[in-house]
Order: structure tokens, then sequence, then C-alpha cells
């Protein structure tokens, strides 16, 4: 793992923005692993702008993300796939044929997240996968006790999880779906590099224990140490425990 603290928020966006801006620049045809939560939201404006800015064009790009919940379709405004086309997807020269989220509405979601695990293998899998890192040390969705071998599949989310993403829901835990298809550790750990970002005070204590304490099922982002080129970008105040 390589460690670099930047002074605040705003500036780790940028600097994961300009890391992923280099690797489409570098690999047109880049196939990209992406996220969502409250960290990702600057990177993509960010991103946005910068690929502007160069002249990249992300018309060879492919991406997929991370999850996605079970039972909600393109057109819920709290889905990813909603998430993504309103902070990326519409507004850089992506194909549509070439965004992958895993489907929440599919009528079978364990032959969903199987399917989907299969689309990465025949993109010839992922060059750069963008991470986040939930409260409780998850990343994607896989919570803690996660199998650091798990592939994409249907979880159950943590309560600690649906109360950290209620907000998306207007505060109302109860329409916070407590299932979703996400890609593994094990696939994650799969991703040629991984670049996790992760910001504010109130992430620094599962930051130390991911980067610092032993590599865990209790906390699934500490699998990222045993990856062989993962970079993670902190602010200083999610790096005042370290
Ligand atoms: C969700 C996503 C995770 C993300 C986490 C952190 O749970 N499934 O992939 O890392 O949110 O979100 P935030 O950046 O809002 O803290």
């Amino acid at each position: 793992m390589k460690i670099i603290i930047c002074p605040d928020a705003a500036r780790a966006a940028g600097l994961a923005a300009r890391l992923l801006a280099d690797q489409v620049r570098d690999k047109a045809d880049s196939v990209l692993g992406l996220a969502t939560g409250r960290t990702m939201e600057a990177i993509y404006r960010l991103l946005v702008g910068t690929a502007r800015a160069r002249g990249i064009g992300f018309g060879g790009v492919t991406t997929f993300n991370l999850d996605e919940y079970v039972g909600l379709g393109a057109e819920d405004a709290q889905s990813y796939r909603h998430y993504m086309q309103a902070h990326l997807f519409s507004h850089v020269d992506l194909a549509p044929g070439r965004t992958h989220v895993p489907d929440g509405a599919a009528p079978d979601a364990d032959a969903e997240a199987a399917a989907y695990e299969a689309r990465i293998a025949r993109a010839g899998g992922i060059d750069l996968q963008l991470l986040g890192l939930g409260e409780n040390g998850h990343i994607g969705f896989n919570e803690p006790l996660s199998s650091l071998a798990s592939r994409t599949r249907v979880v159950t989310l943590a309560q600690a999880t649906l109360v950290q993403n209620a907000g998306m829901f207007g505060g109302d835990l109860s329409r916070v779906p407590n299932r979703a298809i996400t890609m593994g550790t094990g696939t994650i750990l799969e991703a040629r590099r991984a670049l996790m970002v992760v910001t504010g005070a109130g992430k620094a204590a599962i930051a130390a224990r991911a980067i610092e304490g032993p590599v865990c099922a209790a906390v699934p982002g500490s699998a990222l140490q045993f990856h062989p080129d993962c970079l993670v970008l902190l602010d200083e105040a999610a790096a005042s425990a370290l």
C-alpha cells in the first residue's frame, strides 16, 4: 500500500481525479472500476472538468461499478445507476453500452451477480478500481465478516450501512434496501491497480484499522494491504489516527 495524505478533502479529490484522467490518457481503452458515495461526488466533478480541460476522451473506456441496491432500477433516483448518470456518465462521452452497474431490478439477483462477474472477466479485468471506505470498513458492499475471497454476489447490508446511507433516502431508514449486489473482495483484489479515497474525521478510526491493523474479515478494507498496487489517498482528518 502507498499512502498519500492531502491537506484537505478537496485536494484528495483533485488528485484522485487527476490519476483517473491519467489512466484514460495513457490507455484509451481502459476498464475502470467505479464507486459511489459522497466521497466520490467531488472526484467525478473534478474528473469531468480535468478531462475536458485536457481533451481526454472516454469513447474507448469501459466501466464497472462496484455495487447496486437490490430492488432499485435505473429510474429510481436512489439507485447507483442513477447516481452514476448524474455525476459522471451524462457528462463525458462514455458509450452507454460500456457502462456497467449491476441491475438491481433483475428478476434473479443471484444470476445477475454471476453474470456481472463474468462480464468483468470478458472485458479483460479492471485496470484501475476506485474505492471508498465505509464507516464500518466495508469496500463496495462487502460488509464486515464477508470472506476476503468473495466474488460478486447478493449480500445483506449491515445495520450500520443502512444508517450511513439513509441520507440518500431522505433520512428514512425503512426506505433503504437491505440487500445489494456487490463485487466481492476477491474480485476487487484482482483489479490491476486500486485507488482508495478516504476523507473526513469520521473515517479516521476505520482508516487506521484498514491501513495499519491486521488483515481480517472484520475490516474488509484491510484486504487491500495484500494488493500489489494500491494507493490510498486521505485528507489530514481521515489520516489523524494513523
Ligand atoms: C456506500 C458504497 C461504498 C462506499 C461507501 C462510502 O456504502 N457502497 O462503496 O465506499 O458508501 O460512502 P461515503 O463516501 O458516502 O462515505
